[in-house]
C-alpha cells in the first residue's frame, strides 16, 4: 500500500542540500547548518495550501486587499532530531507556536517510547506540522500523530527528510489523512531499522553523540 498523500519535494536546492546531509564527510556543524537550511526550503512547499483570509491593507498610496494565514500554526518537533529542523521553519513562520514531543526508539524492539510532551493549551484549532527528519519503521510518526490527534487536532501534516517504504506504508495504514512531505523516499530498512541508503542516525549526527 502506498500513501495517498505522499509528496516528494524534488526542488533542486532541496535535493542538493540532501546530498550533503547524506554524505558521511559532513561534520556535526555542517550537518546542523544544512538541516536548518533545508527545513526552511521544505516548509515553503509544506505550507503552500494553508488557508488564508483576505484583509484590507493601506499602502502609502491606496487601500488594497492582502492575505494573512487564517489559522495559527503549531510545530511539533519529535525530540531529539526534529528539534534541529524547528529553527529553519520558524524563520519563515516566526509566529508559530512549538509543542515538544519526546520519543525515542527502543534499540531492540524498535518501538517508540514516550518521555516528554508539552503542547500549547489551545492547539486544537491550529494547523499542526509534526517534524522529524527520519520516517523509518514509522512507529514514531504514527505514535506522534496518535498523540496529537488525541488533543483534538485534525489538521496535521508530517514533514521528514528521508522516508522508507515501510514507514510510508505504516502511516498509510494508520493515518492516511495526514500528508507526508519528504525530500526522498529511500529503498528499504536494514535489519536494525536504519534507512538505506539514508543518512545514518540523525540525532547522533546533529548532536555529536554516538
Ligand atoms: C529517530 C528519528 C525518529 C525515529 C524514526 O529518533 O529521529 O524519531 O528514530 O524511527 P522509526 O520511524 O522507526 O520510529 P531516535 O529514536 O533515534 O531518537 P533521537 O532523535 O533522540 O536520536
Ligand atoms: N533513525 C535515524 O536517525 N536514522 C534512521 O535511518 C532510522 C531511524
Amino acid at each position: 500500500m502506498t500513501h495517498p498523500n505522499l509528496l516528494i519535494l524534488d526542488h533542486p536546492l532541496i535535493q542538493q542540500k540532501l546530498y550533503y546531509l547524506r554524505s558521511k564527510k559532513s561534520n556535526n556543524l555542517s550537518f546542523r547548518n544544512m538541516l536548518d537550511e533545508i527545513s526552511a526550503l521544505m516548509v515553503y512547499e509544506v505550507t503552500r495550501d494553508l488557508p488564508v483570509d483576505e484583509r484590507d491593507v493601506e499602502t502609502p498610496l491606496e487601500i488594497t486587499t492582502g492575505y494573512v494565514l487564517s489559522k495559527k500554526v503549531t510545530l511539533v518537533p519529535i525530540l531529539r532530531a526534529g528539534l534541529a529542523m524547528c529553527d529553519g521553519i520558524l524563520k519563515l513562520i516566526p509566529q508559530a507556536r512549538v509543542g515538544h514531543l519526546g520519543l525515542y526508539r527502543d534499540k531492540y524492539s524498535l518501538k517508540p517510547v514516550e518521555y516528554y510532551s508539552k503542547f500549547p493549551s489551545d492547539m486544537n484549532d491550529s494547523e499542526v506540522i509534526i517534524i522529524d527528519p527520519m520516517l523509518a519503521t514509522g512507529g514514531s510518526a504514527v505514535a506522534a500523530v496518535d498523540f496529537v490527534k488525541k488533543t483534538g487536532v485534525r489538521n496535521i501534516r508530517f514533514v521528514c527528510l528521508v522516508a522508507s517504504p515501510e514507514g510510508v506504508k505504516l502511516m498509510a495504514e494508520h493515518h492516511g489523512d495526514v500528508p507526508i512531505y519528504t525530500a526522498a523516499l529511500d529503498r528499504q530498512l536494514n535489519e536494525h531499522g536504519y534507512i538505506l541508503p539514508g543518512l545514518g542516525d540523525a540525532g547522533d549526527r546533529i548532536y555529536g553523540t554516538e
